[in-house]
């Protein structure tokens, strides 16, 4: 049966139906998937009770691995997963919701806040392949903002102020906004500040996005309260109803998104209940500005 695509919003966001995602991909389709994705930037996938290793094998249709280092605050002996998934759900060790004060879940939290995945590194992820395995009964949706379409709308006076501007992103930025803001010396050297362009061109179509992120927290040339007020301005600009796709999760729905072209994040849910989520993600290519890449291997 071949893949055929519905267009869920004004201005991004497909269905895909007509495809099993734990069959190996012909080259023809891979390819057709990641056309979709240039043009869609966020593709649904609904019913595919797929295993870790379907998910990743799915993925790496798309390019390699992101290296996952860097990315959080768990350690290595808590992790849940022994897959190379990306654990995002609420959930530890002993698969239950973690305690409310536990620093992975304060951590975690993050999430909630509009961002793209790992802009605070050098190489910013590609794709991210978020999977549903247990829904949360309350809240938790995810929302993806189109970050082309909030690009194309900003006038042609901002358009040009912001065009070569620059950025420092880092996980310490996002958290601090939040509060959190106990780190050990490690994860300091782990979370420092990275360079990312503000507007991006995407490599296939050439369009250009808004690439915003809570992790930004400093725009270079400008002094730390100015800056963060021209990033708020343009998320409060990108993140308008207009610009942005709600997807209320449904057991085994596969969410799959071009951090390059989108920003995304999740709603509050009932942290009492499990909400098992897990992403595959695929590393980017190159860095949004030249700079030394980080040891960070
Ligand atoms: C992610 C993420 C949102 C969610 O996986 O990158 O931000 O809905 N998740 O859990
Ligand atoms: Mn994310």
């Amino acid at each position: 049966m071949a893949i055929s695509i519905r267009q869920l919003h004004k201005h991004f966001v497909g269905e895909v139906s007509g495809l099993d995602v734990r069959q190996p991909l012909t080259a023809e389709q891979a390819r057709e998937i990641e056309a979709a994705m240039d043009k869609y930037a966020v593709l649904v996938f609904h019913g595919q009770d797929i295993t870790d290793e379907q998910q990743m094998a799915f993925a790496l249709n798309f390019g390699e691995r992101e290296n996952p280092r860097g990315g959080n605050v768990t350690r290595k002996e808590d992790y849940r997963l022994d897959s190379p998934l990306n654990d995002v759900s609420n959930l530890g060790k002993d698969g239950k919701p973690l305690p409310r004060d536990h620093r992975a879940h304060l951590f975690n939290l993050g999430n909630c806040l509009w961002h793209s995945d790992s802009s605070f590194r050098a190489i910013p992820a590609k794709y991210s392949l978020l999977s549903a395995r247990v829904v949360n009964p309350k809240g938790g949706n995810t929302e993806f903002a189109d970050m082309r379409a909030a690009y194309d709308a900003l006038d042609d006076e901002t358009k040009a102020e912001i065009e070569d501007l620059i950025c420092e992103h880092s996980l310490m930025y996002s958290r601090g906004s939040l509060g959190f803001t106990d780190y050990s010396e490690e994860e300091k050297e782990m979370f420092k500040p990275v360079l990312q362009r503000l507007v991006r061109t995407h490599p296939a179509h050439r369009r250009k996005s808004l690439y915003l992120s809570s992790h930004a927290g400093k725009v270079v040339g400008m002094s730390v309260p100015e800056g963060r007020l021209l990033l708020r301005d343009l998320t409060e600009h990108a993140t308008q109803p207009e610009f942005v796709y709600v997807h209320k999760w449904t057991l085994h729905d596969l969410v799959m998104w071009d951090n390059r072209q989108t920003m995304h994040r999740v709603r509050r849910y009932d942290q009492s209940q499990p909400r098992d989520m897990r992403r595959a993600t695929i590393a980017g290519t190159e860095p949004t500005v030249k700079q030394q890449l980080q040891a960070a291997e």
